[in-house]
């Protein structure tokens, strides 16, 4: 039961989200657990990726190792898992080829192919099919004594749609293309169904003890502001609307909800009245103009390059001042992050720096 566990001892970054002012930014980062660390790589062993996803003990290692290795420089937790769990838990399969990312032997290729309507028509026991990442959770909470936040997340219904026809990563996205502008009603019809998806499984998450969700739209950026405003934007909406009506349902008090549309910079105002509290944004977009756009009606969290942490100390700083000044000084309505996740090879001391300068810059205790 969520009353069972620890009170929260930082809540530094749900203040922030509430829009109070604040000593100092939050910080955590996208992909905070995985390659980069040593540590990983020996919890992990010889498990394939999904393996360690389906454990409740490893997941939960994986997700506390960042927050060990960095006490009390971050200021929350992201539940380890995948965004592909909900194409698994609709019957696809997904393998995570080592060096090579997500790989669908069996992508679904055409209104016609017979898998098209079995996967809409076929029922998903959500909770069911991924009471492991529930399971993950619990554990996790309890692991966190309460030290910072839970973060439980899934990937939106345009990135999931994405990667079910292309069968893994692409870089000229045809399939993707040749679905939207090829079968419009159908690719909708699908985007629908995963939304559905999505908020069951974000409900569950929260039931079992997540304290905020992230939506990741990772692809938004291939889309036209038009086509985004029927192919992504109304399923995070329909995702953000009902997630919170579901929660009331199931007795639950309603957390907040964050959204990081990759690369959607030209959807920045229509994002902020998404009704979403959090607004993720990548480097391309400039910290200043983000606030002036936003106007306070969101909390931004972004924003620095994951690059530059290949780069030196000297860079780091100047990176890292030069978005405390843009985000207004960072003592409200910003929660500090990279502009996508931690890439492999970032020493795990350079990422430590990254926040150490967040806290030294932006007002908080010198380290
Ligand atoms: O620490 C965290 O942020 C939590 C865990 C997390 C993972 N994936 C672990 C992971 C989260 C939040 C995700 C989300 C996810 N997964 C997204 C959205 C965020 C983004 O990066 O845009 C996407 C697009 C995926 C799909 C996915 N999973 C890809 C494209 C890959 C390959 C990435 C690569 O760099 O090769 C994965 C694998 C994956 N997910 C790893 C981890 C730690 C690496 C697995 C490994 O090889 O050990």
């Amino acid at each position: 039961m969520m009353s069972d566990f620890a009170p929260l001892q930082n809540d530094l970054l749900l203040r922030t989200v509430r829009g109070e002012r604040v000593e100092r930014p939050p910080i955590w980062v996208m992909r905070q657990a995985g390659r980069y660390l040593p540590e990983y790589h020996e919890a992990k062993g010889n498990h394939d990726f999904f393996a360690c996803c389906r454990s409740p003990e490893i997941a939960s290692t994986l997700t506390l190792q960042p927050i060990d290795r960095y006490d009390g420089l971050i200021d929350a937790a992201i539940i380890f898992s995948d965004i592909l769990v909900i194409p698994q838990a609709m019957g696809m399969t997904v393998e995570m080829l080592d060096g090579k990312g997500p790989h669908f032997p069996n992508p679904l290729k055409s209104p016609t192919d017979g898998q098209y309507e079995e996967l809409l028509s076929r029922h998903v026991d959500v909770e069911k099919e991924l009471d492991y990442v529930y399971k993950a959770i619990t554990m996790t909470r309890q692991k966190l004594k309460g030290r910072v936040p839970l973060f439980g997340f899934c990937g939106a219904p345009w990135t999931l749609l994405c990667y079910m026809v292309e069968g893994g990563g692409s870089k000229m996205f045809v399939q993707s293309k040749t679905w939207v502008y090829k079968y419009p009603e159908e690719s909708m019809k699908m985007l629908e169904k995963i939304s559905i998806l999505c908020v069951q499984y974000l409900a569950l998450q929260v039931k079992a003890g997540a304290q905020i969700v992230q939506v990741f739209d990772s692809w938004a950026a291939e889309l036209s502001p038009s086509a985004s405003e029927k192919f992504s934007l109304p399923y995070l909406r329909y995702i953000s609307k009902y997630l919170p009506r579901k929660l009331r349902e199931m007795g639950l008090e309603s957390v907040p909800m964050a959204v990081f549309a990759k690369g959607a910079w030209y959807a920045l105002d229509e994002l902020c009245d998404s009704g979403y509290q959090v607004v993720g944004l990548d480097w391309l977009q400039d910290p200043a103009q983000a606030v002036g756009i936003a106007k306070g009606r969101v909390v931004l969290q972004g924003n620095m390059d994951p690059g530059v942490l290949y780069g030196s100390k000297e860079a780091i700083t100047a990176d890292v001042q030069e978005m405390v000044r843009g985000f207004g000084g960072g003592k409200q309505g910003w929660i500090a992050n990279l502009g996508h996740g931690v890439q492999p090879g970032v020493k795990p001391d350079d990422l430590k720096f990254f926040f150490q300068e967040i806290h030294r810059l932006a007002g908080g205790v010198h380290l």
